[in-house]
């Protein structure tokens, strides 16, 4: 037992380290295609081996090959946060290693999980009484919404998205054996409500803050349109959802508490660690009724519906765990405080490169990405966008819109301030003008 406390103390002084250090590190891995691989034994080992060799090798071969999405530098995608009191609570999750299949199995993750959800729930002032659970990502939450989606109107074979949304719908609609149409955005990027054709629709995709570029579908007016033909409205708010905890930002969300399903990502924008992501739902009894199979193995006397009932997978982990731990630590005013400063950032990020000639901002930003591109070809800016993440400074990624290519700064690290976000403008321009 000394030993795991000692490998323990060893452990958790490495993540603080690691931590501090981590905006010094090239933000972008810099390895070739199987260095990685090539650089640890092809067989494991006989033998036991001390858990500081592990520790070893993190420092010696696997640091170099890691992409450093704690690093406030992290502009690609949409930056994300492990925040201290999650990494802590991975910890825990791990030493309880709890498996909730059952009520019974875990009556502390069960209650948990659906008290959590019901805080995050009233932190994003979503309606009260949703029912909610957590899965691994976004594209299951997505998944399974659209089976329950497909269980609720059987003999409608078609989902609707706009051309925007992620690619997990369309997944998702593969697996479901469901027709995708993927319907046209007005000049904002947004779904044109008008063009929905819902007559075999059973279900119609909205998203708040579209991966490409943050926009807003109409969801009032899709929610409209789907009461009238009586379709299931799902509202994918992966990333954006974590800014309705500000009141200020509700107003991009009118209209998704008229969903029949919404998920959002708290591993995106809320400082938990990957993976989390809540699905909520005001259709519970649609979904236990498309999954729930007890097998003998699992009946129990008392009269609890477990977790599984409502999702495809049997096992959960204690997510909630974690969830918890953040919203206490954090607080309502933590998570206000953080995503403002995120959506501060990014508009003054926005105000500079509006400013600077031979710069253009390409999308509305309601959120805290910014879409902007520098004058000339789609591949001149690649080729920019390859010199700055080359230089290690700072990692910021890509979208087309408009068939144009685009570079995307999305902040959303815990860890980012005005100087980071100032380099990395300061990079841009340096490697534009070196050209
Ligand atoms: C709007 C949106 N929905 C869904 C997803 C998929 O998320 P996940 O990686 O959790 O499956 C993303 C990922 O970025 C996203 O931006």
């Amino acid at each position: 037992m000394s030993t795991f406390r000692e490998d323990g103390a060893a452990a958790l002084e490495w993540v603080a380290s690691y931590l501090e250090g981590v905006r010094e590190r090239p933000v972008l891995a810099r390895v070739e295609p199987g260095a990685i691989r090539a650089a640890l034994p092809s067989s494991p080992p006989d033998d036991p081996e001390p858990f500081a060799a592990v520790l070893e090798d993190l420092d010696a071969v696997l640091l170099p090959g890691t992409t450093h999405w704690q690093s406030p530098r992290f502009f690609a995608y949409f930056a994300t946060t492990g925040s201290e009191p999650s990494v802590l609570a991975e910890l825990l999750i791990a030493g309880l290693n709890q498996v909730g299949i059952l009520w019974r199995t875990s009556p502390a993750l069960q209650e948990l999980e659906e008290l959590t959800l019901d805080w995050l729930a009233q932190l994003l002032g979503l309606p009260a009484g949703l029912h909610g659970h957590i899965e691994d990502t976004a594209s299951t939450s997505t998944l399974v919404a659209l089976a329950a989606a497909r269980h609720a109107r059987p003999g409608r074979r078609v989902v609707l998205c706009s051309e925007h949304a992620h690619s997990s719908v369309e997944k998702a609609a593969r697996l479901l054996e469901l027709e995708l149409r993927k319907v046209p955005v007005d000049e904002a990027f947004r779904l044109r409500a008008e063009l929905l054709e819902l007559d075999e629709a059973c279900a119609v995709v909205a998203t708040i803050g579209t991966t490409s570029s943050t926009s807003v579908d109409p969801v009032p007016a899709i929610a409209d349109r789907c009461a009238e033909a009586g379709a299931w409205l799902h509202v994918d708010a992966a990333y954006a959802g974590a800014a309705a905890v500000c009141p200020e930002l509700r107003d991009r969300f009118a209209g998704w508490e008229r969903a029949d399903s919404v998920v959002v990502n708290p591993h995106k924008w809320l400082g938990v660690t990957m993976d989390c992501s809540t699905l909520w739902t005001r259709r519970p009894d649609v979904f236990r009724d498309a999954f729930s199979l007890v097998p003998e193995y699992l009946r129990a006397a008392e009269e609890v519906a477990s977790l599984s009932e409502y999702t495809q997978v049997l096992g959960r982990r204690f997510r909630a765990l974690k969830l918890w731990a953040v919203l206490r630590c954090l607080g309502r005013s933590g998570l206000q405080e953080r995503i403002r400063e995120h959506v501060r950032l990014a508009r003054l990020f926005e105000g500079w490169v509006r400013e600077e000639p031979g710069w253009e901002v390409v999308a509305p930003r309601p959120f805290s990405v910014v879409c902007f591109r520098r004058e000339g070809s789609d591949e001149e800016n690649e080729r920019l966008l390859e010199r700055v993440n080359a230089s290690g400074e700072v990692f910021l990624s890509h979208t087309r819109l408009g068939g144009r290519y685009v570079l995307r700064l999305a902040v959303g690290s815990f860890r980012t301030t005005e100087d980071d976000v100032r380099l990395a403008w300061d990079v841009l321009r340096r490697e534009a003008a070196h050209a």
